[in-house]
């Protein structure tokens, strides 16, 4: 498939440190890249499963200090209360320990400790000049592959939008990934942030920029996940299950850099920031359709995934057998408990026009396996309410 006249780039600007117990590496981490005052971000839910206490008593004589109230889809009002804090701290490494939002923020505010003006001036890839501070992420969530990607996405509430500033950049210095610490995760986050990471690999595995390393990344990616979401989500403490999917998340991650995604991403932006469907749940609920829409783009493609989720394609069409990936994932969704629907959330007939309007100017569109007009986009978010 592969023309030999392409020529294709791969760069991973982040270090990934993988394994059960890295967390304990976090102080040589932090040596390594000069932090001397350290900012942690993080959330809520990951304080009270006592996460990041583990965390900063890995600190323990680094001077530090903590901001842990970060919201779902950070709003930008939070990432300018969190740089003031920073830099009244003087902080000159960052931390952010947690699912998506905690990352991101982390990411953000490193950022912008170092470039003029506000965050949302620099939407959009390689916008930002100057290197940030050094930053570590700690994901514990296997999902979002925050911690090895070159976005950061947050919500601009007051404009009812959903932005993401990208770029080498942004991306994390150092991924700690622990799949430990995504062993008190609950059953339906771990659902639908195993999908989100499903989807990255998926979307970029079929889009018409990926590449060979991405490609061979994807497949390890969707090999592990189909392995092993299931258990993940039933058996929570199943750490074998944890561990795959962490890894499966982290690999989609470092699949997706290079190549971008395709449309359930492009659609998840509207659905999130006026809808408030949180990502990884509206991935999910899209995903099949948009699979279906996809399929002729791509069938060959289509064919393997299924293939990778134990489907039967023997001596069927290549039609039939790209479309028992959509089968496949169906059924995934539905023995993880991903919910039905996105009228589940309020989105009604009526919001599709500024769904589908919001979507198509997506750079996640334009690398789709098929160019969707406004019409196409409309009918698969009708047919996943
Ligand atoms: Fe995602």
């Amino acid at each position: 498939m592969n023309s030999l006249n392409r020529v294709f780039e791969y760069e991973l600007p982040t270090e990934i440190c993988f394994g059960l117990k890295s967390l304990q590496k976090l102080p040589e981490k932090v040596e390594k890249y000069n932090g001397s005052r350290i900012f942690v971000i993080s959330d809520p839910g990951v304080k009270d499963a006592g996460i990041l206490e583990k965390v900063t008593d890995q600190l323990s004589n680094i001077p530090h200090e903590e901001f842990w109230d970060i919201e779902r889809e950070p709003d930008v009002k939070t990432i300018r209360k969190i740089q003031d804090k920073i830099n009244d701290f003087n902080a000159d490494l960052v931390i952010g320990v947690g699912g998506g939002s905690a990352q991101d923020a982390a990411k953000a505010v490193a950022i912008m400790a170092t470039n003029e003006g506000d965050i949302t001036e620099y939407a959009g890839l390689d916008k930002v000049p100057n290197a940030g501070l050094p930053t570590i992420c700690i994901p514990t969530t296997a999902g979002t592959g925050s911690e090895a990607t070159i976005w950061t996405v947050m919500s601009d509430k007051e404009n009812n939008k959903k932005f993401g500033v990208g770029g080498k950049l942004i991306a994390p210095t150092v991924a700690l990934c622990d799949p430990e610490l995504t062993v008190s995760l609950p059953a339906s986050i771990t659902a639908s942030t195993g999908v989100d990471a499903l989807t990255h690999a998926l979307e970029s595995f079929v889009n018409k920029a990926t590449q060979p390393i991405s490609e061979a990344l994807s497949r390890e990616s969707m090999r592990l996940i189909s392995k092993s979401l299931r258990q993940a989500v039933h058996q929570g403490d199943n750490i074998e299950a944890r561990y795959d999917m962490l890894l499966g998340s982290t690999i989609a991650a470092t699949a997706f850099n290079p190549t971008r995604l395709g449309l359930a991403h492009a659609l998840c932006m509207p659905l999130g920031g006026k809808f408030k469907v949180p990502h990884g749940t509206a991935n999910a609920i899209l995903l099949p359709q948009v699979m279906k829409y996809n399929l002729a783009g791509n069938a060959e493609r289509y064919k393997e995934i299924a293939e990778i989720f134990g489907e039967n394609t023997e001596n069927l069409p290549l039609h039939e057998a790209a479309e028992l990936s959509v089968k496949a994932i169906r059924k995934l969704n539905k023995d993880v408990g991903i919910p039905t629907g996105l009228s589940e959330f309020g989105v009604t007939e009526n919001d599709l026009d500024y769904i589908a309007e919001g979507a198509i100017g997506s750079d996640n569109v334009d690398v789709n396996p098929k160019k969707p007009i406004i019409e196409d986009l409309k009918q698969i978010v009708r047919n996943s309410l």
